[in-house]
């Protein structure tokens, strides 16, 4: 079996119910909707509820991953959760969803990754290759936030952009070639504090918007290069939901309508490692039928990771 060949047998999210509107910050911020909606795309986020954390975040995205293709929970023996938002040092999150999951009596590898926004791309790449050493043989990829909890309220420039939320993935070996996947995940270490969270996010908005409509184009090159595909071959393109001017940005660089992207930054804002999965969901629970996909995400550290594989 060619070790490239993974299958996304189901996918879920969770988004929790509590929403905050553009106006809710203008009520105690110098903003307002016009401003926030014009310059990011963003009209609502989720928040998550006082008792969940990010940690029950991932837990409801994985369970309705589980619950959408009735999979048998026991099959799955490796969990690998992208996040930033872990509210402990540890346990990693992952290995609190092996318990929440009743799978403490098996055999399962269970740890946190940390790449802010290209999380889950990277989370793929280090499951897809655990599956094609033949050591494991079904990965429950996770990316899961509550950005909420680490923003500071008095920053107009960061709070208004972010949003709680969790998507999941369950990834599978496969002897189809069509499900080759290709990764090009990168980065390039940010010493300077452009954008960190130290212990809230900090961040000159500015110089990220450069980072991010350089990189993701030249990304997206890559990892077509890598495939050996033209974006004639791409069904859809899965972009990080981080402001919709740069996304826009991206479509105009390649000559491509924006229509080929899938966007839903207007309700969630940027759930950071969990924006991709949430989409990916999204489009499954719609479209059933596999389709080629190339997932683009940049974020902090800086790091970025891009995509190929069929969803
Ligand atoms: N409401 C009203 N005004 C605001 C504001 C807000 N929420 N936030 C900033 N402003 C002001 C600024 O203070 C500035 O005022 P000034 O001209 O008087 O100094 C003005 O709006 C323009 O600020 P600027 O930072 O140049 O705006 P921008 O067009 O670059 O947009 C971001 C700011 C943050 C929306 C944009 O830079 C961005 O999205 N960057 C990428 C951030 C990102 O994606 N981070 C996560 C990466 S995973």
């Amino acid at each position: 079996m060619n070790k490239n060949y993974i299958k996304l047998v189901t996918t879920g999210r969770y988004v929790p119910e509590k929403v905050m509107t553009n106006d809710d910050f203008a009520a105690f911020l110098d903003t307002n909707d016009e401003w926030i909606t014009t310059r990011t795309g963003i009209k609502r986020r989720h928040v998550a509820a006082d008792d969940e954390s990010a940690i029950d975040l991932a837990y409801k995205a994985a369970l309705n991953a589980i619950d959408n293709a009735k999979y048998d929970v026991n099959k799955i023996d490796l969990i690998v959760v992208a996040t930033i938002t872990n509210p402990m040092k540890s346990p990693s999150i992952a290995n609190l969803v092996q318990a929440k999951l009743g799978l403490n009596e098996h055999h399962v590898m269970t740890f946190d990754i940390n790449a802010a926004c290209s999380g889950f791309v990277y989370a793929l790449e280090i499951a897809s290759s655990m599956i094609g050493s033949g050591n494991y043989k079904s990965a429950l990829v996770i990316g899961a936030e509550e950005m909420t909890s680490i923003l500071d309220y008095k920053d107009r420039g960061t709070c208004i952009l972010f949003g709680d939320g969790a998507g999941a993935a369950i990834l599978e070996p496969t002897d189809d070639p069509n499900y080759q996947v290709h990764f090009y995940n990168g980065s390039r270490g940010d010493d300077t504090g452009i954008l960190w969270i130290d212990p809230l996010v900090k961040m000159d908005g500015r110089e990220v918007y450069k980072f991010a409509t350089d990189i993701m184009p030249k990304a997206i090159d890559q990892v077509l290069k890598k495939a050996n595909l033209t974006l004639e071959d791409i069904d859809l393109i899965i972009p990080h939901q981080a402001n919709i001017r740069i996304i826009q940005s991206v479509a105009k660089d390649m000559n491509l309508p924006i229509e080929r992207f899938l966007v839903n930054i207007d309700e969630y804002g940027n759930t950071s490692s969990a924006s991709i999965p949430i989409l990916l969901d999204e489009f499954k629970q719609k479209n059933k039928a596999p389709k080629r996909a190339l997932m683009i995400g940049f974020g902090g550290g800086f790091t970025w990771g891009a995509a190929i594989l069929m969803v």
